[in-house]
């Protein structure tokens, strides 16, 4: 049988805007639940979902100046994953400094270019914006993730706790340099 597009990783990212805040809530939630579900304590994420995974809380991040980028299939244009950037709000961050403040892809679509396709889309715009470095917040136990960062150049520079849902969890802090563009 032929694979589908979607299985043969049938996907694209784009810039996205307001109207799309419903869409990156719903992948933030599925996401966030996906990938701490036997790590995390559940009424907690369920806390932390309605809290920071509501569309209200995207369409404050947009209307703030972050800058997010969406993953849709190319079959029926389903999100599935999505990277945000905005003024940092973590300790180590300096003038300058622009924070990866999510990036998530659904766990079916894991192992394709995904994260990298929006990792790069966030470092391009960070470049863009002349920052002096990317910053992100990580749990310490997300082994996964931290390995996906280690491969892209991001090195520790502080720690921090983070609540989730009321309780408090132990995040790395990793930022990667950015080289300026030629003629800056
Ligand atoms: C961290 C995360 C964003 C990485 O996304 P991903 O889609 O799995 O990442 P990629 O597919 O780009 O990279 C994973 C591996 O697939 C490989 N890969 C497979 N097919 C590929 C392709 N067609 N093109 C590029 N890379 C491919 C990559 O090279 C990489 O392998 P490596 O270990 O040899 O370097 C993702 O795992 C995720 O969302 N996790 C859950 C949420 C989370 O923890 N987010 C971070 C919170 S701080």
């Amino acid at each position: 049988m032929t694979p589908s597009a979607t299985e043969r990783g049938g996907w694209a990212v784009r810039r996205a805007g307001p109207d799309d805040a419903a869409a990156l809530a719903l992948v933030g939630g599925a996401t966030f639940l996906e990938t701490f579900a036997g790590l995390l304590d559940g009424a907690a994420i369920v806390a932390h979902c309605a809290r920071e995974h509501k569309e209200a809380a995207y369409r404050a991040y947009l209307a703030g100046g972050a800058a997010a980028w969406l993953a849709e299939t190319d079959e029926g244009r389903a999100p599935i994953g999505f990277a945000l950037v905005a003024q940092p709000a973590l300790p180590g961050a300096q003038p300058g400094d622009l924070e990866l403040k999510r990036i998530y892809t659904l766990s079916r679509f894991h192992g394709r270019g995904l994260g990298k396709a929006l990792i790069d889309a966030a470092l391009t715009h960070a470049r863009d914006q002349a920052a002096a470095r990317l910053l992100l917040g990580v749990y310490k136990g997300n082994d996964r993730a931290l390995a996906f960062y280690a491969r892209h150049g991001f090195v520790p520079i502080a720690e921090r706790m983070f609540d989730v849902g009321g309780k408090s969890y132990a995040d790395q802090v990793l930022a990667k340099p950015l080289e300026r563009h030629h003629g800056r």
